[in-house]
């Protein structure tokens, strides 16, 4: 696992060899399982960002996983509890992260995740948009080696179309507000089952709302990263 953190174009968190080889088969097993017919789900049933009138901003199928498993059940997902694992090894690089920059001082404590994943086949891609109301947003990428398609990159038109390559096994932590885009994912002659375009594991690290106006009644807002333990309260 190599962690870098970065300010420039914005804050954000890359890192690559995310998992070992023994973590990855894991993972493996539960993506070749998702990519069966008939599993995965249509944009606009599994809460994909839409345009105005209510199109979808990509036409890749996903899956919902913590939706489908929440709380203590997501011990059944491989990805779910080595997402748990990874994120613990990650705090210090998560906590230098949120100290690199203004801009991510004041994010809450997170509390809770929705994790996706999601796979891009041919033509396939993502329309620009950000995902305001979390406290922070990660994805990580898979494929399969060698790499049979071409695009797929992690695009920021906002920033002089700043991109992320999404390198096999890598991942990058974004803050809410940066808008980001994928480059349609290109596979010539592929049967779509075949499991060889792109797949992205998509965290939207969440965090607890305030119920009340009374300042007094507010839990003090720490800038931690700490996703200990968030899935034993439900
Ligand atoms: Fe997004």
């Amino acid at each position: 696992m190599k962690a870098q953190v970065l300010t420039e174009p914005f804050p954000h968190l890359i890192v690559e060899d995310l998992y070992e080889d023994h973590e990855l088969e894991l993972i493996w097993e539960e993506l070749n399982f998702f990519t069966k017919p008939g599993k995965l789900m249509l944009p606009l049933e599994h809460g994909a960002a839409e345009k105005q009138g209510g199109e979808a901003k990509t036409s890749a199928l996903a899956f919902p996983l913590t939706s489908t498993l929440p709380g203590k059940t997501r011990r059944w997902s491989n990805i779910l509890t080595l997402e748990t694992a990874m994120f613990q090894k990650l705090k210090r690089d998560l906590r230098n992260w949120k100290q690199s920059h203004y801009s991510l001082y004041q994010i809450p404590t997170p509390s809770n995740t929705y994790t996706k994943l999601r796979y891009y086949h041919n033509d396939e891609g993502y329309a620009t948009h950000a995902d305001h109301p979390f406290a922070w947003i990660t994805f990580s990428y898979f494929y399969k080696e060698p790499k049979k398609f071409t695009g797929g990159e992690l695009f920021f038109e906002d920033f002089d179309n700043y991109e992320f390559p999404c390198n096999n096994n890598s991942l990058i932590a974004i803050p809410p507000y940066v808008a980001h885009g994928v480059r349609t994912v290109k596979i010539d002659n592929d049967d779509y089952y075949s499991g060889n375009g792109r797949y992205a594991i998509t965290t939207f690290v969440d965090y607890r709302r305030r119920d009340s106006l009374d300042a007094i009644d507010f839990d003090p807002q720490s800038n931690e990263a700490d996703l200990i333990d968030w899935w034993k309260k439900d």
